[in-house]
């Protein structure tokens, strides 16, 4: 859909925040029947993050929040929005973004979270967009952070071995409608909600004692329905956003996918025939932190020089539900 208006939006801040313990594919050989050389060639990944016990979703989004208020310079008290990409939130309701607003002080801000799994970040900087450039917000936060941890079922090996917690988050601010978010694009498809999803302790399977004895409290995934949309998804989001800016991927200094395996990340850089140096990669470092693994990758690229301003930016993601989406961006931030 075109978006024409008289202003958009510019991310200004970035920040991240990674719990300290690293958990190494040689630890998971000590926990399950699988070894570093499996892991490494059918995911890319290395070592993940875990969260200390004492650690839950917002405290994560607290720390990425912070970093990302003190780059942009905008006070807590200014935020008009929170939204938290998240499907690992503190507790089923309230929001987690509530806890986030009260303790950074955001007392003006409108908080909630964005159910949609690995695509959180990318919808909620959708969201920013559109309430920023109807002119009904000004500076909103958006956190994508996850404690999958606590979600996996650390006696399955086909799952236990891909997740990691994590959390990032960017402000964004208003602009000339030619700068910033030059192209946003959501999708979805319900029908393919079997393929990743936490069974039980909702409202169609509430947790009880047989539910608990069927692990159907955890991740379940069928992989290769996932790793076949998951390309396609992303390619095409991709495709979708360069045509409503009117560019090519030649264009574009840098791409952000989502990093859940790097034989995805390989195929979508092939579909969208990008030069391998202009695509982040750090899957190995942290696993897939689901709606964490944008915004991580993204700061990471603005404290490390990897962007400056003026360079064209392209975030493309996918998830549960099935959801997928990218974001097309003129980065104001680096040096
Ligand atoms: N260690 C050793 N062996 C394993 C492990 C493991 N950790 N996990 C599975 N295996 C075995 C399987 O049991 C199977 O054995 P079998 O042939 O004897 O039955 C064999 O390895 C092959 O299993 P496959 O599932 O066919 O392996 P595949 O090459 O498809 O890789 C993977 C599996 C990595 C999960 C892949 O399908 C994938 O990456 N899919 C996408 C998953 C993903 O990205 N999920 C998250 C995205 S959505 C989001 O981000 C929330």
């Amino acid at each position: 859909m075109s978006q024409q208006s008289l202003r958009s939006a510019m991310i200004t801040g970035t920040g991240r925040y990674c719990p300290e313990r690293v958990l190494t594919n040689f630890d998971l050989e000590k926990m399950v029947d699988t070894t570093d050389e499996w892991i490494m060639t059918r995911t890319g990944i290395r070592e993940r993050r875990i969260a200390d016990k004492n650690e839950a979703c917002s405290d994560l989004c607290y720390h990425a929040a912070r970093s990302a208020l003190d780059m942009a310079g905008v006070r807590p008290d200014e935020l008009d929005g929170i939204f938290v990409g998240t499907v690992t939130g503190d507790n089923q309701f309230p929001a987690t973004a509530v806890f986030v607003q009260e303790r950074l002080g955001a007392t003006h801000a409108a908080a909630m979270d964005l159910s949609a799994a690995c695509s959180g970040f990318i919808f909620g900087v959708a969201l920013a967009h559109g309430m920023i450039s109807s002119g009904r917000m000004a500076r909103v936060l958006v956190v994508g952070a996850e404690v999958l941890s606590r979600f996996v079922d650390w006696e399955d090996r086909a799952t236990c071995v891909l997740f990691g917690d994590g959390a990032g988050a960017a402000v964004l601010e208003p602009c000339p409608a030619d700068d910033g978010i030059l192209a946003t694009n959501m999708q979805s498809d319900g029908s393919l909600a079997d393929l990743l999803i936490i069974p039980a302790g909702g409202s169609r399977k509430p947790l009880t004692a047989e539910s608990y004895h069927e692990r159907d409290q955890y991740i379940k995934m069928k992989g290769d329905g996932v790793f076949k949309h998951a390309v396609r998804a992303m390619a095409d989001a991709s495709r979708a956003v360069l045509a409503e800016a009117n560019l090519t991927i030649d264009d574009v200094q840098l791409v952000i996918p989502h990093q859940a395996n790097i034989r995805i990340i390989d195929a979508v850089i092939e579909r969208l025939g990008v030069a391998r140096e202009r695509v982040v990669v750090n899957v190995d470092r942290y696993g897939n932190t689901s709606s964490a693994t944008i915004p991580i990758a993204y700061d990471e690229s603005v404290r490390g020089g990897r962007v400056k301003p003026g360079d064209l930016v392209l975030f493309t993601g996918f998830g549960g539900g099935l959801t997928w989406g990218s974001v097309l961006f003129k980065n104001v931030l680096g040096r």
